[in-house]
C-alpha cells in the first residue's frame, strides 16, 4: 500500500495506490483560483498554500481510500523538477512521516510520474514505447525502456507546449492557467482562420520550439483592432492551438518513424487537450501502431501517477533517505 505526495507546482495532490496498482485515491487540491489574480503561479504563495493544505489532503487521500497510516507499506514523494519551496513541503512531511512510522522511501522524478501515469490505465502500455509528455513546464520525447527509466530523445529549446497554451490564453484574455480554457474557447473556433506557423517541421530533430509561434500571436492581436480581437477570439484560439498540436503530432510521427516503436504514450497537462487526443488517435491509425492516452485527470499533475512510479523504483530503507533533497531542474 502505497501512499504518495506531489507537491512540485500548484497543485496540493496526495494518493494511495494497492498491491496491485489499483488506484484507491487520488486527492487533488488546486491553487489555480489563488495564483489566476497574478496571472500565473507565484511560487512563494504556492509553498505557503501546500504547508496549509497538505495534511488535510493526505488525510483525505487516507480517508477515501479506507486505509489508516498504520496500512501504509511505503511512501513516495516527487522529488523534482518543479518550484523548490513547493517540492520541499511535499518531500519533507512525505520524508517526516515515512521517518516516523520507520517505512521505506521512494524520491520520485516528476517527468517519470508522467510516464507512469500510463501504467495506471491498462498492460497495453508494458515498455518499450515512445512517450510524449507536454506539461506547463516541459516538452520532450522520451524512448521508455523499462518502467523505471526513459531516455529523452528530444525536447523544447525554449517554451513549453503548455507554457504556450497558458501564455495564448492570457493574451486572449482567459484565466489561468490557460490550457483547458483555450481548448474550450476553441470548440466554436475555425482552425482555419488564422495562419500560425509550425516551428521545426522542416527538421528530423526530434526538439521543439514555441517561442515563434507566441510571438506570431502577440503580433496578430496587435495588428488587429481589439473590437475584431473580441469578435475572432475563438478563431485565433482555435488556429493558435492546432499550430502547438500539429507540432506536437508532428514530432511524434517522426519519432515513430526514425526508431520504429510500435506503442505511443502521452503524458502531462497538454495531453488533457481535446483537439491532441484526437489528432493523436488519428495518428496512431494511420501509422498503424497502439495508442495510450490516460485519463485527461491522470495527465494534469496528480499523485497517483507518483505512486504508479514508485512501484518500479528502487524503496529506500529508514533511515538512509532522511538526507533526501529536492531539485529544481533536472
Ligand atoms: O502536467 P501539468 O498538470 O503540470 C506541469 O507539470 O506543468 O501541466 C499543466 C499544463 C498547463 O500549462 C495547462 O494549461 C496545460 O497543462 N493544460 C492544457 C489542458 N489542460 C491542462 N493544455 C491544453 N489543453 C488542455 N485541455
Ligand atoms: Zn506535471
Amino acid at each position: 500500500m502505497i501512499l504518495a505526495i506531489e507537491t512540485s507546482c500548484d497543485d496540493t495532490c496526495a494518493a494511495v495506490l494497492g498491491g496491485e496498482g489499483e488506484i484507491r485515491s487520488n486527492v487533488i487540491s488546486s491553487q489555480a483560483e489563488l495564483h489566476d489574480r497574478y496571472g500565473g503561479v507565484v511560487p512563494e504563495v504556492a509553498s505557503r498554500q501546500h504547508l496549509s493544505l497538505i495534511n488535510a489532503v493526505i488525510d483525505e487521500s487516507l480517508s477515501e481510500a479506507s486505509v489508516s497510516l498504520d496500512e501504509v507499506t511505503l511512501i513516495a514523494a516527487t522529488e523534482g523538477p518543479g518550484l523548490i519551496g513547493a517540492l520541499l513541503v511535499g518531500i519533507s512531511t512525505a520524508k517526516s512521516l515515512a521517518a516516523a512510522r520507520e517505512l521505506p522511501f521512494v524520491a520520485v522524478d516528476h517527468m517519470l510520474g508522467h510516464v507512469a501515469a500510463n501504467f495506471l490505465i491498462n498492460d497495453l502500455v508494458e515498455p518499450p514505447f515512445l512517450c510524449l509528455i507536454a506539461s506547463g513546464g516541459h516538452t520532450l520525447i522520451a524512448a521508455v525502456e523499462d518502467y523505471s527509466r526513459y531516455e529523452v530523445l528530444g525536447q523544447t529549446l525554449d517554451d513549453a507546449a503548455g507554457e504556450a497554451f497558458d501564455k495564448g490564453a492570457r493574451m486572449l484574455g482567459l484565466p489561468y492557467p490557460g490550457g483547458a480554457e483555450l481548448d474550450r474557447l476553441a470548440t466554436a473556433g475555425d482552425p482555419e482562420r488564422f495562419d500560425f506557423p509550425i516551428s521545426m517541421s522542416g527538421s528530423d530533430s526530434l526538439d521543439f520550439s514555441y517561442s515563434g509561434l507566441k510571438t506570431s500571436l502577440v503580433y496578430k492581436i496587435k495588428d488587429m483592432a481589439p473590437e475584431e480581437v473580441r469578435r475572432c477570439r475563438a478563431d485565433l484560439a482555435a488556429s493558435y492551438q492546432d499550430a502547438i498540436c500539429a507540432q506536437l503530432i508532428d514530432k511524434c510521427k517522426k519519432a515513430i518513424e526514425q526508431t520504429g516503436y510500435e506503442k505511443l504514450a502521452v503524458g502531462g497537462g497538454v495531453a488533457a487537450n481535446s483537439v491532441l487526443r484526437r489528432q493523436m488517435h488519428d495518428l496512431a491509425e494511420e501509422l498503424g501502431i497502439r495508442l495510450a492516452v490516460p485519463p485527461t485527470e491522470l495527465c494534469t499533475d496528480n499523485a497517483a501517477m507518483i505512486a504508479s512510479a514508485a512501484r518500479y523504483l528502487d524503496e529506500v530503507p529508514y533511515p538512509e533517505y532522511l538526507d533526501f533533497d529536492a531539485f529544481a531542474k533536472q
